[in-house]
This record gives structure tokens, C-alpha cells and sequence, in this order.
């Protein structure tokens, strides 16, 4: 297995009012490609603003980031935001599908970003929706779905681009223990099939069960330490 991330010294603070609140104070995380990775920690301890700048959502207030052998913090906007739509596939809480459009078109829209061209876009669409077992819904809006179909069209729409990263912040929270088992089952065979590196923010024990690793944030440090 090669590194594909590795976090040295990441701090990130945010300001409010006059004061700097710390979040993260020293993240020492190495990632291989193809792990699966679960992380746990209490509320509040900073699990989702690591997940947001493993994915390049924020950026981390001091330290390094590597992804891929590169170094990531000092790229510009438009630089990570190419590296993030042609690396990374992230699944919400709260699925965050658009209302206005159809299961169909809500997994295309990365692809649209993207520019590829529509016939290509909506053939891939088509089959990862089937994929996830939702082939026969494709021009419902997300509405007309239960929780834990719409969290598997968000599954969909995470894999459009083929990503190598696949970030999950509590991909489960929302939904009740059939659908969870439905959507952890989709993530056993997608890590199974596709190898792609998997990182999940669960506070579910039959996740955590799941993970190659499992890594503890407390109060914005890695418990533990360093793998
Ligand atoms: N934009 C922000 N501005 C100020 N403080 C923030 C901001 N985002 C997060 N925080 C603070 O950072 C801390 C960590 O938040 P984070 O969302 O990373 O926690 P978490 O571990 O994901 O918690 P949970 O399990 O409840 O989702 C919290 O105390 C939160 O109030
Ligand atoms: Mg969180």
C-alpha cells in the first residue's frame, strides 16, 4: 500500500468575537490508499472539522497536508478545487440532495461540474444508482424517498467522479437500523469491489466493527498518537 494522505502538526482555530477558538491542536494522521478508516470521538471534539479539511473543504489553520505526495495547504482556490472534484466523494448527515431535482439528476451534477459530456454523465448515473439498488426510482425527486434511499443516492452521487478518497461524516446518524444496514452494506461492498480509501465519522459501534482502524479524537488531538 502507498501513503495517499498525511497530516503533520495540523491546527485549526476558528475566530469568534476577539478570541481564536482551537479546534484541532496537532493532527499527526498517515493514511494508506485502500484503508478504511473509522473516526470516533465525542461531541465537539473536532471529528468533522478534520473530515472537512481531509476533504478540502477548510483549511487547516497551521501544519502540513499532503495528498497523493503533494503538498496541498498554499495550492490555490481553483487547484484544490479541481483536486477535490476529481479525488474526493463526501457523504453528509443530512444527505444534502437537491429537492429540485430528480435522483437522476442530483448524482450528475458532479459530473456536470466537471464537464462530461451529458450522454456520458447520465449513462454512469444510471448505473450507479442501480448500483445502490435505485435504478427503478430514478425520476423521483428526493421527497418521495425514504431516508435511507435518499443516503444511498448521496452514496451515488459520491462515487460519480471515481473518487480515491471517500469521506463519510455520520453517514447513518439519520436514519433507522434497517436503512443503516442497507447503507453499511453498500459501503462493505464498494470498499470490497472498488478499494477505494474510506474514511467514516461514526458514533455507531457496527461501523466502528466495520473499520480496518479505528482513530480516537479527543479535545482535537488524535488519542493514541501516531499509527
Ligand atoms: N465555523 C466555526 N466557528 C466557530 N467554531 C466552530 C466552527 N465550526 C466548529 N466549531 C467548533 O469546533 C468544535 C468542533 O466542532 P466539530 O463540528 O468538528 O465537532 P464534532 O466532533 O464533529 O462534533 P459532533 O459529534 O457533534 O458532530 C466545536 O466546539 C464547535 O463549536
Ligand atoms: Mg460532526
Amino acid at each position: 500500500m502507498s501513503e495517499l494522505i498525511r497530516l503533520s502538526g495540523i491546527k485549526k482555530s476558528y475566530r469568534v468575537g476577539d478570541v481564536d477558538v482551537p479546534v484541532l491542536r496537532g493532527i499527526d494522521l498517515t493514511i494508506e490508499e485502500g484503508e478504511r478508516i473509522v473516526i470516533v470521538g465525542r461531541s465537539g471534539s473536532g471529528k468533522s472539522t478534520l473530515m472537512n479539511i481531509l476533504g478540502f473543504l477548510d483549511s487547516p489553520t497551521s501544519g502540513a497536508h499532503d495528498f497523493q505526495g503533494s503538498r496541498v495547504n498554499g495550492m490555490d482556490d481553483d487547484g484544490i478545487s479541481m483536486l477535490r472534484g476529481r479525488t474526493i466523494g463526501f457523504v453528509f448527515q443530512q444527505f444534502h440532495l437537491l429537492r429540485g431535482l430528480t435522483i437522476l439528476e442530483n448524482v450528475e451534477l458532479p459530473m456536470e461540474y466537471l464537464h462530461v459530456p451529458p450522454p456520458k454523465r447520465r449513462a454512469r448515473s444510471k448505473e450507479l444508482l442501480e448500483r445502490v439498488g435505485l435504478g427503478h426510482r430514478l425520476d423521483h425527486l428526493p421527497r418521495q424517498l425514504s431516508g435511507g434511499e435518499q443516503q444511498r443516492v448521496a452514496v451515488a452521487r459520491a462515487l460519480e467522479n471515481h473518487p480515491t478518497l471517500l469521506l463519510a461524516d455520520e453517514p447513518t446518524g439519520n436514519l433507522d437500523s434497517k436503512a443503516q444496514d442497507q447503507v453499511l452494506e453498500l459501503f462493505d461492498a464498494l470498499h470490497r469491489d472498488t478499494g477505494v480509501t474510506m474514511v467514516v465519522v461514526t458514533h455507531d459501534p457496527e461501523i466502528a466493527e466495520r473499520a480496518g482502524r479505528i482513530v480516537h479524537v479527543l479535545d482535537g488531538r488524535i488519542d493514541g498518537g501516531a499509527p
